[in-house]
Parts: structure tokens; C-alpha cells; sequence
């Protein structure tokens, strides 16, 4: 099922960069977004709940539309595709994981150098202040108020119309430019600037590899395509590629 020249290159490389999407966290049952039937953008609308106006407009909705996530993601646990990325950190001399998920599995199983394009669901910040805050006092205000300011909290995640946070943007920039293999996993490679990292990947002449049972706009242009679900190809791969 492996190209014999993927696990040959992957097994020599010193230089590895991983993008990944809502797809490696679905086997933990954690909604994506695009899937047709069970994507969240199927059954909600994302003007209404993942921009600054729709949480102006209504932050008790939007505040309780993420609760309810981070209650999901609280009690899902990391799949063996997140298991297999923590491996890959310790194989590599030099690895990058990149994701756009904000549920932090990859960080529960076991990878440290994750840079979070979209933020993590898990943290709270001041909506007029962008301060990260810890903890505030339950008074009964939904969204809660923040302790500096008074000002609404809302979760500490990019949305649609928002800037990309800076750092991560050019760590990710700089590994995707920087690697000899890339790998695109779980992601519908519909969403900028985080969609063009493989294509910054493959015109720095790095060996492109797709993983995710559906195609995406990358599919025709990646070196291999793995067909399947990520925690099902990725142990595999690293089991041929630690041997
Ligand atoms: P999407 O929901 O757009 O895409 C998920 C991809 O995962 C699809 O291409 C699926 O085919 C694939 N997939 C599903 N199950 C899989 C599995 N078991 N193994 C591998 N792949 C699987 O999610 P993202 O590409 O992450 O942004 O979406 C990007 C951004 O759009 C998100 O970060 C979020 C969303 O709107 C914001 O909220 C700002």
C-alpha cells in the first residue's frame, strides 16, 4: 500500500513538517466541519457563530456554541493518528507539527512542539482586550465578564474575518519552506492561509504526502496520496518507517 520510495525518503529525512486538520481528531469524535453529513458547518452556520459580529450580535449564543465544543473535546481522548505524530517528534532531528485544530489532543498525546494556527478552544481571552484569562468569578453573566476589564470573554480562537496569529504564522512558514517531506493530514485545504502551506511546501521542492479518504484541492498536485483515515495510515507508515 506504501510507495517504497516515500518510506526510503522518510526514513533518511532530517527534515519533516506535518499540517494537520479537523480529520485526525474525527476518530476521537470530534466533529470536522466540511463533512457532508456529520461536518459542523453542515448543521451551523459559521457567519453565526465564528466572527467577531455574530458574537457582537449575539455572544450568549456563541459563548454556549463553544462551551458545548469544549465539552466534546474534553471528553474525547488523542486517537492513534495524534499517538503517531507524538512518535514522529522523537524520529525526526528536526520536526514541525502544524495544526488548525483548537481541541489540543496532540498536546494531550504527547507532542510538544505544536504550533496552533487557530488557537486552542481551552483558552479564554478578553474580547476587547486579547488577554488571556485564567480565571474569573461566576457571577451568572453569560459570556463571562473579564476580571480586568468587564468587558465579555469569549474563547481564544481565530475566527473568520480575524487576523492569524503572527508567530505561528511564520514558524509555519518557515517549516513548510524549510522541510524535505511534507505531510497534509486531515485538512480539506480549503481554508487560507493555512491552505497554502503544502503549496509553499511543494514549490520549496519538498516531497508533498496527502493523507485523508476524501480528495481535496491538494490531491492532484501532492507527490502520494494516502487514501484513508488517519489513524489508520499514519501507524502503519511510522511502523515501516521506524523498521
Ligand atoms: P474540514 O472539516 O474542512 O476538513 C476535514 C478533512 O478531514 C476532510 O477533507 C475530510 O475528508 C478529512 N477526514 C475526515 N475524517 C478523516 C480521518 N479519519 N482521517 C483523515 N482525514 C479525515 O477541516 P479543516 O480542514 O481542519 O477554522 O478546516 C480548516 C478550518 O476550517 C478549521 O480550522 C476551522 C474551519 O472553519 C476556523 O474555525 C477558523
Amino acid at each position: 500500500m506504501f510507495p517504497p520510495d516515500l518510506i526510503r525518503q522518510l526514513a533518511a529525512a532530517k527534515r519533516v513538517t506535518v499540517l494537520t486538520g479537523a480529520g485526525v481528531s474525527a476518530e476521537s469524535g470530534v466533529p470536522t466541519f466540511r463533512d457532508t453529513r456529520t461536518g459542523l458547518w453542515a448543521k451551523f452556520s459559521p457567519e453565526d457563530l465564528a466572527t467577531p459580529r455574530a458574537f457582537r450580535r449575539n455572544p450568549r449564543l456563541v459563548w454556549e456554541w463553544y462551551a458545548w465544543r469544549r465539552q466534546l473535546v474534553a471528553e474525547a481522548k488523542p486517537n492513534p493518528a495524534h499517538l503517531a505524530l507524538a512518535e514522529m517528534e522523537t524520529l525526526f532531528p528536526h520536526f514541525q507539527l502544524i495544526t488548525q485544530n483548537v481541541d489540543g489532543l496532540h498536546q494531550r498525546a504527547g507532542s510538544r512542539q505544536v504550533v496552533e494556527l487557530h488557537g486552542n478552544i481551552t483558552r479564554t481571552k478578553c474580547f476587547d482586550e486579547g488577554t488571556v484569562v485564567s480565571s474569573w468569578k461566576e457571577t451568572g453573566d453569560v459570556p463571562p465578564k473579564c476580571p480586568n476589564c468587564g468587558g465579555w470573554l469569549r474563547p481564544d480562537v481565530v475566527w473568520f474575518e480575524e487576523a492569524m496569529p503572527q508567530a505561528e504564522m511564520e514558524l509555519a512558514a518557515e517549516a513548510s519552506t524549510a522541510c524535505e517531506v511534507f505531510l497534509s493530514i486531515g485538512t480539506s485545504t480549503a481554508v487560507y492561509p493555512a491552505a497554502s502551506l503544502p503549496f509553499e511546501a511543494l514549490r520549496s521542492g519538498a516531497t508533498v504526502v496527502e493523507i485523508n479518504p476524501q480528495p481535496t484541492p491538494l490531491t492532484e498536485r501532492a507527490h502520494h496520496t494516502l487514501p484513508g483515515a488517519a489513524g489508520v495510515v499514519l501507524p502503519e507508515l511510522i511502523a515501516l518507517v521506524r523498521n
